[in-house]
C-alpha cells in the first residue's frame, strides 16, 4: 500500500498581504495534512506565493518598488501566517527561486522538443486580475467596462506575438481523463462545470508574452516571457526537484494526492494543468478538490475589491484554535461560507468550552481528588460505556473514508456528537455519587480518560494545539499520535500519572 500523501494549497499572488481566504485555503489543507500523518502516512504538505506575472508587476511599481523587493516583503508576510496558523508544512516555494526557474524552463523545453508549443500571434481579451485569457462570449459590458463574466474582473485588448500550447488537442484526453477517475474533480457541481467547458471546445492557449519582462524567460527566445500560469503550475513538481524525476522527492510523492485550491482557478488546475503535464509525457495529480469562497456580505473576499478580514484581528480576539474550528465547523465544506463573530462566539462557549474543555476539567478535578491524579483499573464495561467507546472503533473506517473524500461537514459532525455524548455520559454517570462502588468509579472514570484521549486524537488535525495540551494530561506526544489507537478501548494503562492541564478555552464573556 502506498503510505505517501502529497497535498498542497494554491500559491498565493503577493500582490497585497493576506487575508481570511487565503487563511481558509491553508487550514483546510492543514487539516488534511494532520489527518493522514496520524493515519500513518508519510506527508508532504507543499504552500508558497505566487510572484511572477503583469499582476505583481503592476503592484510594485504602484509601490514604487522593484517586483523582486516587493514579492520579498509581501511574501514574508505569507510565510509569517503559515507560521500564525500553525500550518505543518514541509516547504514554502516561491516562484522567484532558482530551483523552480530550472524547473519551469525545463518543462518549457520539452513541450516545445515535443511539438506541443508553436509560435504565433496572441488578439484577445485578458484580465489581470485573474491572469486569465477570455473569450468574446465569456466578456460582458458593464457600464461601459468590459470584464470576464466569471470573476467580474475587468479586460483589457492584448495584441503581441505569442506562443501557444496545443490545448485544442487535448480535449478528448482530457475528457478521459475525468471520465477514467470519476473524483479527478470535486466537488461533483464543479466537476460539471469543467467537463461542459472542455466539451464546448478548447482553444490553443497561449502561454508567453511579450510586452512586459516580469517572469521567467522563454530558453529558446529571450523576447517572451513563460504566461505566469504555466510558470505558476509547476511549482508543485518544482517542490519536489524536477526535472530530477529520480529523485526521492518527486518518486515519493508525484503525482499529487491533493491540490486543494479555490473554485476560483479550477479552470487552471483541472484544464490546463493535466493537459501540460500529460503533453509532457508526466502524471497528472489524482484530485482538484476546489472549495467555496469565505464571503464578504455576498460577494467574495478578495485583495481587488478590497472587502477583506484580516485573520490575525481575528486570532488576536479569540485566538488561532478557535478559528481554525470555526472554519472548519461552520463553513460547509464545498460551499460558501461567512465569517460570524457570534457563531465563532458559540462555538467557543458551546462547543469548546462548555462541552470538551468542561469535560477535561471535571473528569481531571475528580480524578486529583479522588484517584491521585492516577489512571484507574477499569472493571468490567457496561452498555453505557461501550456505546460511547465502540463508536471510535466502529467509525474508524468511516472518518478516514471522510477524509478520503474531502468530507469535512460528516467529520466534524463525528466529533461535535462524541464531544457532547461524552460530557453527557460524565453527568449522568455521576461518578461523585459512586463512591462506595469503588469499581463502578474507576471504570467510569477511566472510560471518560479513555473518551477525552480518543476526542483529542480526532481534534488534532482542527485544533493541533489544543488538541495536543489535552493530551499532555496523558504524556502523549505530537511524534507518537497514532490515530488507530482510537479503536482500542483499554490504551490507556491502569496507574499512569496524568497531568493536570490549565484551561483549555476561555469563554468569551458576551456582556462585553
Ligand atoms: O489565484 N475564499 O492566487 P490568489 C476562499 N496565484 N478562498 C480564497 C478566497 C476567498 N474569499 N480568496 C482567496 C492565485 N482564496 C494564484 C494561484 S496556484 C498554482 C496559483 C484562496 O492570491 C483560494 O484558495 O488569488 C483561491 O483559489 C486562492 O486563495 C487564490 O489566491
Ligand atoms: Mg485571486
Amino acid at each position: 500500500m502506498n503510505k505517501n500523501y502529497y497535498i498542497t494549497t494554491p500559491i498565493y499572488y503577493p500582490s497585497a498581504k493576506p487575508h481570511m481566504g487565503h487563511a481558509y485555503s491553508s487550514i483546510i489543507a492543514d487539516f488534511f495534512a494532520r489527518f493522514k500523518k496520524i493515519e500513518g502516512f508519510n506527508v508532504f504538505f507543499l504552500t508558497g506565493t505566487d510572484e511572477h506575472g503583469l499582476k505583481i508587476q503592476r503592484a510594485a511599481e504602484k509601490n514604487n518598488k522593484n517586483p523582486l523587493e516587493f514579492c520579498d516583503e509581501i511574501s514574508k508576510t505569507f510565510k509569517e501566517l503559515s507560521k500564525t496558523l500553525n500550518l505543518s508544512n514541509n516547504d514554502f516555494i516561491r516562484t522567484t527561486e532558482k530551483r523552480h526557474y530550472k524547473s519551469v524552463q525545463n518543462l518549457w523545453n520539452i513541450l516545445e522538443e515535443k511539438g506541443e508549443i508553436y509560435l504565433s500571434k496572441y488578439s484577445g481579451w485578458y484580465s489581470v486580475s485573474d491572469e486569465a485569457f477570455y473569450s468574446e462570449d465569456e466578456i460582458e459590458e458593464i457600464n461601459g467596462t468590459k470584464s470576464a463574466k466569471l470573476s467580474g474582473s475587468s479586460v483589457e485588448w492584448v495584441e503581441e506575438e505569442s506562443y501557444f500550447f496545443k490545448l485544442s488537442k487535448w480535449q478528448d484526453k482530457l475528457l478521459q481523463l475525468y471520465e477514467k477517475n470519476e473524483n479527478f474533480i470535486l466537488p461533483k457541481s464543479r466537476k460539471n462545470e469543467v467537463v461542459s467547458f472542455v466539451k464546448s471546445g478548447l482553444k490553443d492557449l497561449s502561454v508567453s508574452r511579450k510586452s512586459f519582462s516580469w517572469g521567467i524567460q522563454v530558453p529558446t527566445n529571450k523576447d517572451h516571457v513563460i504566461y505566469v500560469w504555466l510558470d505558476a503550475l509547476t511549482n508543485y513538481i518544482s517542490a519536489l526537484n524536477y526535472p530530477d524525476v529520480g529523485n526521492d522527492l518527486y518518486k515519493k510523492y508525484w503525482p499529487a494526492d491533493l491540490h486543494l485550491i479555490g473554485k476560483d482557478i479550477l479552470r487552471f488546475h483541472a484544464v490546463y494543468w493535466p493537459a501540460f503535464l500529460l503533453a509532457a509525457n508526466l502524471p497528472a495529480p489524482k484530485r482538484i478538490y476546489g472549495h467555496g469562497w469565505i464571503l464578504s456580505g455576498d460577494v467574495k473576499m478578495s485583495k481587488s475589491k478590497g472587502n477583506i478580514l484580516d485573520p490575525i484581528e481575528i486570532i488576536n480576539k479569540f485566538g488561532l484554535d478557535p478559528l481554525r474550528y470555526y472554519l472548519l465547523k461552520e463553513v460547509s465544506f464545498g460551499n460558501d461560507g461567512n465569517i460570524s463573530e457570534d457563531k465563532l462566539i458559540s462555538c467557543i462557549n458551546s462547543d469548546l468550552a462548555n462541552n470538551f474543555g468542561n469535560l477535561c476539567q471535571r473528569v481531571l478535578a475528580f480524578t486529583d481528588k479522588n484517584l491521585d491524579l492516577e489512571v484507574p483499573e477499569p472493571d468490567n464495561f457496561n452498555s453505557e460505556d461501550l456505546n460511547l467507546l465502540d463508536n471510535f472503533s466502529k467509525n474508524y473506517q468511516n472518518l478516514v473514508e471522510f477524509i478520503n473524500q474531502q468530507n469535512i461537514n460528516s467529520y466534524m459532525n463525528f466529533i461535535v456528537d462524541q464531544m457532547f455524548l461524552s460530557n453527557k455520559y460524565f453527568n449522568d454517570q455521576e461518578p461523585w455519587k459512586k463512591k462506595d462502588n469503588r469499581k463502578r468509579l474507576n471504570t467510569i472514570i477511566y472510560t471518560s480518560l479513555e473518551l477525552i484521549r480518543k476526542i483529542s486524537m480526532l481534534l488534532y488535525p482542527v485544533i493541533p494545539s489544543s488538541a495536543l495540551k489535552a493530551l499532555d494530561i496523558f504524556n502523549i506526544e505530537e511524534e507518537s499520535l497514532n490515530l488507530e489507537s482510537i479503536k482500542n478501548n483499554k490504551f490507556l494503562k491502569p496507574k499512569l500519572k496524568i497531568n493536570k492541564i490549565n484551561i483549555l478555552f476561555n469563554k468569551v464573556n458576551v456582556d462585553d
